[in-house]
């Protein structure tokens, strides 16, 4: 397949694959905001009311459902036509990686795709080398990125590093939980530095490099220096926010090994990448010298990130503060607080 560059003011149709998701619906949300015709494929049958809410809320905002499943090739490869769609993003899960293998048969049949962007949505992961089974997952995903390049299709690889929020050790969602009000989990000695991203700015800065002409068949590294903070640093603005100072519970590397070797999929999965980063510096330990690596606030200098600040502001403002941002929960101990997504 011959890459066609594509020129830099492309609205082409996009399709995005795994809109409902948790990083999808970021990315879906920013290629609609953009103006471009938005597919998304969703997979029918029994919705969760949260996964329709989601489907109907980006419907509202003009996204174009298409019922299926990437497992039909057919289908995936006929939408594709008739629809003339010229870029692909996949944001599935990390339990379907290897699921984009059907994506890109259809990709290869119909041959007019000028970008795609499959489901990385972390750190590059040929670089990084986590233990086990973040190494099994880092596999499948590269497995993906050598039939993409095996194939000639054009591509761009969003290595956008950690979201935005307190990074739990065992959740794959971890921005969805507001940063603790009991106690931090601390890894390490808490001074490995990493980048933390906004959701709705991985979405924004996704759809803006799926259509830049200098990405194509690049690796697109997220290092906005404004957003590289130490855990320490994350617990000190979080304790700034909320008024009080909480205690630091050490998390060794020991213990974090021990927690990815229970193979307990995927906690295991998010304790081998916590380690990787937080221990090993995984984000942070090489330069962008790789011909193929470019670096977003480079491509987009003009264009500013949501700091960390202001989205622990938003967790913040969505916790029972009472005034002189005392907790009004009756037990100091409180559990994490789940709130609704905030963006970050
Ligand atoms: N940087 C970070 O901090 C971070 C955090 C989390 C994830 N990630 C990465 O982001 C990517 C997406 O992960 P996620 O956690 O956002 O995924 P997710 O929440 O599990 O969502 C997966 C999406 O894929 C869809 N899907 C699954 N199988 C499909 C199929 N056969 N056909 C069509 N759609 C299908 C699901 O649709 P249904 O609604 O039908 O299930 C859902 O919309 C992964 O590569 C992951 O490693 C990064």
């Amino acid at each position: 397949m011959t890459a066609t560059p594509l020129p830099a003011s492309s609205m082409g149709p996009a399709l995005v694959i795994g809109a409902t998701g948790y990083i999808g619906r970021f990315v879906a949300e920013a290629c609609l905001e953009s103006g471009r015709a938005t597919y998304i494929l969703v997979r029918p049958g029994s919705a969760s009311p949260a996964r329709a809410a989601t489907v109907d809320a980006l419907r509202a905002k003009g996204a174009i459902v298409v019922e299926g499943s990437v497992n039909d090739k057919d289908l995936v490869e006929r939408k594709l036509r008739e629809e003339a769609i010229e870029v692909v993003i996949s944001v599935m899960g990390g339990a379907q990686i290897l699921d984009q293998l059907n994506l890109l048969e259809a990709i290869k049949a119909v041959g007019s795709i000028k970008r795609f962007l499959p489901s990385e949505f972390g750190h590059d992961i040929d670089k990084a080398d986590p233990v086990e089974p973040g190494q099994s997952f880092y596999k499948e995903k590269r497995k993906v990125r050598r039939a993409i390049e095996a194939a000639g299709i054009p591509y761009t690889y969003i290595c956008c590093n950690s979201i935005a929020g307190w990074p739990y050790h065992d959740n794959t969602h971890p921005s969805e939980i507001a940063p603790p009000l009991d106690r931090f989990q601390i890894y390490g000695d808490g001074n490995v530095k990493a980048f933390f991203v906004a959701g709705s700015d991985i979405g924004k800065f996704t759809i803006k490099a799926a259509y830049d002409s200098r990405t194509l068949n690049k690796i697109v590294h997220f290092r906005p220096a404004c957003n590289c903070l130490s855990l320490n640093e994350m617990a000190s603005l979080w304790e700034s926010k909320i008024g009080r100072t909480l205690p630091r519970v050490t998390l060794t590397e020991k213990d974090l090994l021990a927690m990815a070797k229970e193979n307990r999929i995927p906690a295991s999965i998010v304790a081998a990448l916590t380690h990787d980063i937080f221990i090993n510096g995984c984000q942070v330990n090489f330069s962008m010298d790789g011909c193929k690596d470019v670096e977003i606030t480079c491509l987009y200098p003009d264009i500013s990130f949501r700091t960390i600040d202001e989205c622990f502001n938003d967790y913040a403002a969505d916790l029972p503060l009472k005034q002189g941002n005392e907790i009004t929960s009756p037990n100091s101990m409180v559990d994490r607080v789940s709130i609704t997504p905030t963006g970050a």
